[in-house]
């Protein structure tokens, strides 16, 4: 697959046909992610993958939780406030996921469905909980976004889609229990893997971008 039809093909996939991704597949995709660059070819990455009665057993525990109420706890805090800009985009890109599917803003059952999503794992039949030791700093949080963003684009290879998410990794007591993750291990977040339902309205959104004029400050150019 041509680099620039992957970068501008893929997108977050949050609803998977229930169709498992073979062993061979999901090893060639991560052989590739592997080769990811680092600070000083640190290779931070750890990745604890989920699949199968593995993923049922944790998906049905974390949909629990949700439903429960129960306070939801990142190891990796978010910002206190996002800048103004941010927040505008945040705020855009909402507003325009929700005219795609129909659902308007004040609409709380709608939108508390959405959120469900992310405790399915979108129905995903593979979650991928992206680690890294606990004494790092965020010079190697870059590198796992980097990592992340090779597994994605490697995956469309393979005609497999994804969508990297946060929530998914809101109960991570529960991740490391069921995944047997090691405590100096931190959990940052998951990237759901599969093969995307282009049936379902959740995978029609297709988010828009800054231009890169505004992004990028030329001089001497
Ligand atoms: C670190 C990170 C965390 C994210 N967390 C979530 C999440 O919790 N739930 C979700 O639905 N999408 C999540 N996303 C996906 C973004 O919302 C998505 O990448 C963004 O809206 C751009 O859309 P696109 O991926 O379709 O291009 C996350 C993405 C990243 C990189």
């Amino acid at each position: 697959m041509d680099i620039i039809d992957a970068i501008y093909g893929r997108f977050s996939a949050r609803a998977y046909k229930p169709r498992a991704i073979p062993k061979e597949t999901l090893m060639k995709i991560f052989e590739a992610a592997v080769r990811t660059p680092s600070w000083a070819d640190s290779q931070p990455w750890e990745v604890y993958l989920a699949a199968g009665a593995t993923l049922d057993k944790l998906r049905n525990a974390n949909l629990e939780l949700f439903k429960s109420g129960a306070p939801r706890a990142f190891e990796v805090p978010g910002p206190a406030k996002w800048p103004d800009d941010a927040q505008g985009r945040i705020e855009r890109n909402m507003g325009e996921r929700l005219r795609e599917l129909g659902l308007d803003r004040e609409d709380k059952a709608g939108r508390q469905k959405l959120v469900e999503g992310n405790f399915r794992f979108f129905n995903a039949p593979a979650v991928a909980f992206l680690c890294m030791d606990k004494t790092l700093s965020s010079w190697s949080s870059f590198d796992m976004g980097a990592f992340s963003y090779g597994l994605m684009l490697a995956a469309m290879e393979f005609g497999v889609d994804s969508v990297p998410a946060v929530m998914m990794v809101s109960y991570p007591d529960l991740v490391r229990e069921t995944l047997k993750i090691p405590a100096n291990l931190t959990i940052l977040f998951a990237v759901a893997l599969g093969y995307q339902d282009d049936a379902d309205p959740l995978n029609k959104f297709r988010s828009v971008r800054r231009p890169a004029d505004e992004v990028v400050h030329l001089f001497g150019v």
